[in-house]
């Protein structure tokens, strides 16, 4: 449960984070009409290896398709996002967990995974996923733990995907009485 106990989202949560740097006025929003997508294009530029290049249409699609989305606040300076998406009783993902490089290392982070975490769409299913790259101590620390079965993807973006259907139209398909 989420330290301020049971909230409904959007939420609005100031944040009591007792460490070198004062926290007090940070906020976490969970209204994803409060997205700034200029600072948040700028954010992944900053402090995502895997999103550099993501325009604002792109952005504006996955916040539109995912649920929760949530931000970080220094008054109008968005230093923190993420997000999930949902099936709402299997299986959910967290996605783009950032916190602005100089808002780091003071338990922002942890703060942010656990409001995703207390979601009712995530709180609820059965299994939540990630995939990451470097920070497996961090999500450790949350709870999670490493996964011994294999992640499999397919990069679409590798081909057009008209390339695509016009390749998985030509696989044969041998089931009969459909
Ligand atoms: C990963 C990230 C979100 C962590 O945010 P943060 O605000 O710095 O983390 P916190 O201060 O809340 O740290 C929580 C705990 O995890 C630990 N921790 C944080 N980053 C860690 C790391 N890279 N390795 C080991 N431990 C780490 C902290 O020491 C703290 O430990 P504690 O339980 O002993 O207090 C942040 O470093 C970040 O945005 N990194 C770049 C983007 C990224 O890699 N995101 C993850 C994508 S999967």
């Amino acid at each position: 449960m989420h330290p301020k106990g049971n909230f409904n989202f959007p939420l609005i949560v100031i944040q009591e984070v007792s460490t070198a740097m004062d926290c007090s006025h940070i906020q976490f929003c969970g209204d994803k009409s409060k997205v700034d997508f200029p600072q948040l294009q700028r954010l992944f530029a900053k402090t995502a290896f895997w999103a550099r290049e993501r325009n604002i249409d792109e952005l504006q699609i996955a916040i539109a398709n995912s649920n929760p989305v949530v931000t970080v606040w220094d008054k109008q300076r968005l230093i923190g996002f993420a997000r999930a998406t949902s099936d709402g009783i299997y299986r959910a993902g967290i996605w783009d967990v950032i916190i602005d490089p100089d808002y780091q290392g003071v338990g922002l982070g942890r703060k942010l995974v656990q409001t995703v975490l207390s979601h009712p769409l995530v709180s609820k299913v059965e299994r939540v996923y990630l995939t990451t790259t470097h920070q497996q101590s961090f999500y450790e620390r949350i709870g999670f733990q490493q996964n011994e079965t294999t992640t499999m993807v397919l990069y679409n973006n590798s081909e057009s995907s008209e390339d695509l259907a016009r390749r998985i139209k030509e696989i044969p398909v041998a089931i009969d009485n459909w």
